[in-house]
């Protein structure tokens, strides 16, 4: 299983977007919170500015949907060039739907789940998955300590699909990235761990260092 880092620009500094995103190109990924202030408690970034910093990155984009209504704005983040789009399961319609209105748009579809919610949910829609995001702490905000609690989830849906990629995304640093990768992660997000760090491109080294020590398969 390939480990992956994918650095939460949520973290970075949102006047020097474009000087931030080259700290961290040697990034396998970059993670992009969308938070619509309803479905969590607060707003960050939309489709335009997905938009504006795909002419400026040629990195894969990892959208995360914190949003009620996904089904309504996914074209619009296909377009603006998000790669990877991933979706809450606890967010309004059809999951099914969604997953195959997002592949119809030719983008990897995802589908994140909160740290109260059971992997049962997504377990009936992994062959149509590119990726599960099990989240590590309640949506919402940066900055938050990682909840160890969630990593049976992680495991359970492993065990059911074997090469899926399984992603984590809330409180991971150097020490809690093995953790999540001994349960079965391979897709690691760091906002703070990555941003706040003196050198971004050193950390994100580290962080996959880490994770691969503990190469589970
Ligand atoms: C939280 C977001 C995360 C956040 C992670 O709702 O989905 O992606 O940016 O931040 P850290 O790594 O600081 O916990
Ligand atoms: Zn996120």
């Amino acid at each position: 299983m390939e480990m992956k880092i994918s650095p939460s620009i949520l973290a970075s500094d949102y006047a020097n977007l474009q000087d931030e995103l080259e700290r961290i190109s040697t990034s396998d990924l970059i993670h992009i919170d969308v938070m619509d202030g309803h479905f969590v408690p607060n707003i960050s970034i939309g489709a335009p500015v997905v938009e504006a910093i795909k002419r400026v990155c040629n990195v894969p984009f990892d959208v995360h949907l914190m949003i009620s209504e996904p089904l309504k704005y996914v074209e619009d983040f296909a377009r603006a060039g998000a790669d990877i789009i991933c979706f809450h399961a606890e967010s309004e319609g059809d999951i099914g739907e969604t997953v195959r209105k997002i592949k119809s748009l030719g983008k990897k579809a995802a589908v994140a789940i909160k740290p109260n919610t059971p992997a049962s949910v997504v377990l009936p829609y992994l062959d149509e998955l590119s990726m599960v995001l099990v989240m590590t702490v309640e949506p919402g905000f940066g900055g938050q300590s990682f909840m160890e609690s969630t990593m049976p989830k992680i495991e359970e849906i492993r065990r059911a699909k074997p090469d899926i990629d399984i992603e984590v995304d809330g409180g991971i640093n150097p020490e809690t990235v093995k953790i999540a990768a001994r349960a079965g992660a391979n897709v690691f997000v760091a906002g703070s761990a990555v941003f706040k760090s003196e050198n971004p491109a050193d950390t994100i080294s580290i962080l996959k260092q880490n994770a691969q020590s503990q190469r589970a398969l």
